[in-house]
């Protein structure tokens, strides 16, 4: 009771602590920094804290004594939590060791997600099952124990996610289903929920694996099978995503354009591209459905059914976009062209989109989500994005209101259990990024054998 008292605040007074990561730490001694990261050890001892911290890229000692131990957080602090720490780096006196060869003084912490104790705390699951049918089942976590020694196994060969999975990502109606030894199983349609239950293990991750799409649609942009570069980064938020990704893509350009081979295939494919200059426009769904109709960009009219509704001409009844509207193809595309230059569309309304993106405060009954497409001058959409729903209960009441089984899904809830962290994530279409650098009609232009709906041959 006492404890739920003891508030611990940051000392503004203190100088300004810089945000890093683990591995960056090392120039920054004697200097007051700001780490997030997973409780991997903790050991308590009269008046001290000792946790080594682990975020994927290191693990880093630190010491909390005086209030930053009293509090009802660090009493009831459990492995595999998320926490804050700010405090100064301090060499270790010669003679002691620690990760690096430094150790943090805490002076402020947080809580970020707890992670429970008992018959389902972290180290009760994943080391009492010596079952191998168990441990498979658990693999999101046993991953986490073996950090260490995955972080230069998983890099060396650049292990994936798998292609054949029993989860969706992007809805059902995309979804190629087959028999996997008389279970229902799918084609990956993205990796993005791997990577999310990667990032206690390896920290901020990414991968380049194929994603399989039952689009029904023949554009100039949709593959059955494309393949999908897609990274997951931890601690971060709205902002620093759409950051990420212009920053991505701007420094593949220009990695590109200063390779005398890569540039003069450009020069010849695209003559007239020119590197995108930074910041990308960004422009809300809001105002994007505001600026089509002011610019007499029209969707067809839909009954209730999803068929097009026809004039007294027998001509398609085109009608304004309204919020709430989904942005299609060829509205899209003729926005892109007509600002002709990179854009990021933001805050698609939650209806729209999928089940585990992280909403924005409701305003005016409506919700919108932490969602961004990244719009390209005549391909449009070559990279979404989201945050992600951090909030345990949040994501089962999403499941639930989507239709989507909670059962299949634990491994990706067990991420909000153990420790969550605000995190978010991005997926590129490498054909569609191609198809905008060599300015080429369709993506099927940029895959070596394209599969769209009806083809898989040769
Ligand atoms: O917008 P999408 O569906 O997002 C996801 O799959 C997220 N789970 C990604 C993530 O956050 N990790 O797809 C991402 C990108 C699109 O922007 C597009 O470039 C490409 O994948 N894409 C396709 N490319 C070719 N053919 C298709 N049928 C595609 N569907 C998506």
């Amino acid at each position: 009771e006492q404890s739920k008292k003891i508030v611990l605040v940051e000392d503004a007074g203190l100088p300004k602590a810089s945000k890093a990561k683990i591995v960056h730490l090392e120039p920054l001694r004697s200097q007051r920094v700001r780490v997030f990261g997973w409780v991997h050890r903790l050991r308590v001892q009269k008046g001290l804290i000792f946790i080594v911290l682990r975020d994927g890229t290191g693990y880093l000692q630190a010491v909390l004594t005086g209030t930053a131990t009293q509090t009802y957080e660090a009493l009831t602090l459990g492995l595999e939590s998320t926490v804050e720490l700010v405090g100064t780096l301090q060499v270790v006196p010669e003679g002691k060791t620690a990760p690096g060869g430094h150790e943090l003084a805490v002076d402020y912490w947080r809580l970020i997600g707890g992670s429970p104790g008992g018959e389902d705390a972290f180290s009760t699951r994943v080391n009492e099952h010596s079952d191998p049918s168990i441990q498979a089942d658990l693999r999101h976590l046993v991953i986490r124990a073996l950090s260490v020694k995955l972080t230069p196994l998983t890099t060396s060969w650049r292990s994936r996610p798998p292609c054949l999975v029993q989860t969706q990502v992007e809805g059902g109606a995309t979804l190629f289903k087959l028999d996997y030894y008389g279970q229902p199983a799918f084609l990956t349609q993205s990796s993005q929920l791997y990577l999310e239950t990667c990032l206690p293990s390896l920290g901020d991750v990414f991968c380049v694996q194929e994603s399989f799409r039952a689009e029904n649609s023949h554009t100039r942009r949709h593959l059955s099978e494309y393949t999908h570069m897609e990274a997951e980064l931890a601690f971060i938020d709205f902002n620093d995503l759409m950051t990420h990704i212009e920053t991505i893509i701007c420094e593949t350009v220009d990695i590109l354009l200063a390779n005398p081979a890569t540039a003069a295939l450009i020069k010849q494919l695209n003559p007239t591209f020119a590197a995108p200059s930074r910041p990308f426009l960004r422009m809300s769904y809001e105002d994007a459905i505001v600026w089509l109709t002011e610019h007499g960009i029209k969707r067809p009219a839909e009954d209730a059914d999803e068929k097009p509704i026809l004039d007294e001409n027998g001509q398609v009844l085109m009608v304004d976009h309204v919020v709430g509207d989904d942005i299609a193809e060829a509205a899209e595309r003729q926005m892109t062209d007509i600002i002709g230059k990179p854009m990021f569309l933001y805050g698609f309304p939650a209806e729209l989109k999928a089940f585990y993106m992280k909403k924005m405060p409701a305003k005016d009954g409506k919700t919108f989500t932490e969602s961004c497409d990244l719009l390209m001058p005549n391909v449009g959409e070559i990279v979404g994005g989201s945050m992600r729903i951090e909030d345990m209960d949040e994501l089962v009441a999403a499941y639930k209101r989507e239709g989507i089984p909670v059962e299949p899904y634990y491994w990706f809830t067990d991420q909000r259990k153990y420790g969550t962290c605000a995190h978010g994530g991005y997926g590129m279409g490498i054909e569609r990024f191609l198809a905008w650098l060599a300015n080429r009609y369709t993506v099927r232009e940029c895959s070596l054998y394209p599969r769209w709906p009806g083809r898989a041959t040769p």
